[in-house]
């Protein structure tokens, strides 16, 4: 459906007196044309159409219930609300330039088809809680198919990790060579920062799953819905216990965007990487034409854009967050308008995450590993700790076997040799533990084996580790129940 980036496809026109407007009676003229366009949300809003119908239908069931609406309106405004739904999902719906946002073309609709029973139908309701209602609708679908999305990268990565066992790269840290890790033991950090994500969306469910509606304005309906009633219709597990919050609360909104900023700062970062290692410096990546892109200028050049982009739209993220959290700031009064814009950053986020997902999982899967160029980086004195713990293994003090090998490296430096090739003379000179087998520890293929410890980069530890990430993912955090799913988050 729409994206808010869109130009306007709406003609926004001003209602007069004999247009439908929700709330026109106590005005003596239309609005200034401007103002409303100003104020329309239709734009953004009508995306939450289908949402909308939802939280409608069980709002006039409520009624029916309470006995404000007879069972033939219930059964004619159910009907209308199905032909709105039919024509929201054919796209044949036609908006008004009149219509504010789509709670006033719903209504205006339904009245256009069923007449008479539609005047009724916002009984004990305000837009404040049937608004977020529907939000909260969308939500609950937007967070099960990005968790969707969040698991297909996961898998790619789990992918390459059992790809890429065998594969001995440098690993950084200050982006200085640190130690020998397996490649494998990389793609999986960034598989567990995004288990970590999923995880957070999986906790934010229950906090949007609760039900405003009945909270009407802001101090409750005075109409006798069975509010418990309500939330079982629409699949919440339970009403708001307060309406004034109900109706003002968008700290779901809040967490949503946070969850969303920080898988963009982790996207970020798994990005940072393949930007590095793709380039001809590191070099033992290698992505595939398909996801890179070439230069206007220098035929030789080929670009990771995309990873360029997931680095950039990070920014974006955290950006769309703290714009939330300035608005929501000083809102005194349960409503006030400045929620409207609680909307498009959501909408953006969502949309920018589920464009960003699907490319970076096939990027990853289709790269290309150079495991020779690997091995060709790494720093002969990238062995200098296994070299410490070979002397701690013949009972020297870790701080003692330290210092040493601090002497030996600078011994080889001085003499202009690699660590490895220093010979056994100067090794004893420095400490009388050394023997013939101390050569043995520069085995880049050793010293990762040696990290057989739980979460090491070992391939023993790893295939424990693979093991684990399989388990995780076959954990939905988030299951829609059948009663959801009235639209399609998109
Ligand atoms: N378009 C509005 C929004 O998104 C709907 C709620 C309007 N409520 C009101 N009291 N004017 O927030």
């Amino acid at each position: 459906m729409t994206n808010n980036q869109r130009p306007s496809t709406i003609d926004h026109r001003p209602p007069t007196t004999d247009h439908h407007t929700l709330w026109g009676g106590r005005f003596g003229k239309g609005p200034d044309p401007r103002f409303w366009a100003l104020n329309a949300s239709l734009e953004v809003d009508r995306r939450l159409a289908l949402h909308d119908v939802a939280g409608t239908r069980a709002w006039v069931r409520a009624l029916g219930r309470a006995g404000v609406l007879t069972r033939e309106e219930v059964a004619a405004l159910l009907q209308g609300l199905d032909r709105v739904e039919a024509e929201f999902r054919e796209g044949t719906f036609a908006f008004q330039p009149t219509d504010e946002d789509i709670h006033t073309a719903l209504e205006r609709r339904l009245k256009e088809l069923v007449g008479e029973p539609a005047l009724k139908v916002h009984t004990g309701r305000s837009r404040n809680d049937q608004v977020v209602t529907a939000f909260r609708l969308w939500m609950r679908e937007a967070l099960a198919h990005l968790e969707e999305a969040i698991r297909d990268l996961q898998e790619a990565l789990l992918h390459r990790a059992e790809q890429d066992l065998d594969v001995i790269v440098p690993g950084y840290t200050h982006l200085q060579q640190a130690q020998p890790i397996l490649l494998s033991h990389w793609w999986l950090a960034h598989f567990w920062a995004l288990q970590r994500d999923r995880e957070r969306l999986g906790d934010l469910f229950p906090r949007v799953n609760r039900l405003p509606l009945g909270a009407a304005a802001l101090a409750g309906t005075t109409v006798a819905v069975d509010r418990r009633a309500l939330a079982r219709d629409l699949g919440f597990d339970a009403p708001l216990p307060n309406a004034w919050d109900a109706v003002s609360d968008r700290d779901f909104v809040a967490e949503f965007l946070f969850v969303a900023a920080l898988l963009g700062v982790h996207l970020s970062r798994l990005a940072e990487g393949i930007v590095l290692f793709t380039s001809r410096e590191f070099g033992f990546l290698e992505l595939d034409d398909a996801f890179a892109s070439g230069s206007s200028l220098m035929p030789q050049k080929k670009n990771p854009d995309a990873f360029e982009l997931a680095r950039g739209q990070s920014g974006v993220l955290i950006g769309l967050l703290t714009g939330l959290l300035a608005t929501l700031k000083a809102l005194p009064s349960a409503y006030d308008k400045d929620l409207q814009e609680d909307k498009a950053p959501t909408f953006r986020a969502y949309d920018l995450l589920t464009a960003l997902l699907p490319v970076l999982a096939d990027a990853l899967r289709t790269l290309k590993v150079r495991p020779q160029r690997a091995l060709d980086l790494l720093d002969p004195g990238l062995l200098a700790t296994d070299l410490a713990d070979y002397l701690v293994a013949q009972g020297v003090p870790f701080r003692e076997a330290h210092e040493i090998v601090g002497k030996a490296l600078r011994l080889a430096e001085e003499k202009g040799l690699a660590l490895p090739d220093l010979p056994l003379e100067d090794f004893q000179r420095l400490h009388p533990a050394f023997g013939e087998d101390v050569y043995r520890v520069f085995d880049p293929k050793a010293a990762v084996a040696r990290r057989r410890v739980e979460g090491g980069t070992a391939p023993q530890a790893l295939r424990v580790q693979m093991e684990q990430a399989r388990q995780a993912l076959q954990t939905a955090r988030i299951s829609p129940s059948p009663t959801q799913a009235q639209g399609g988050a998109s």
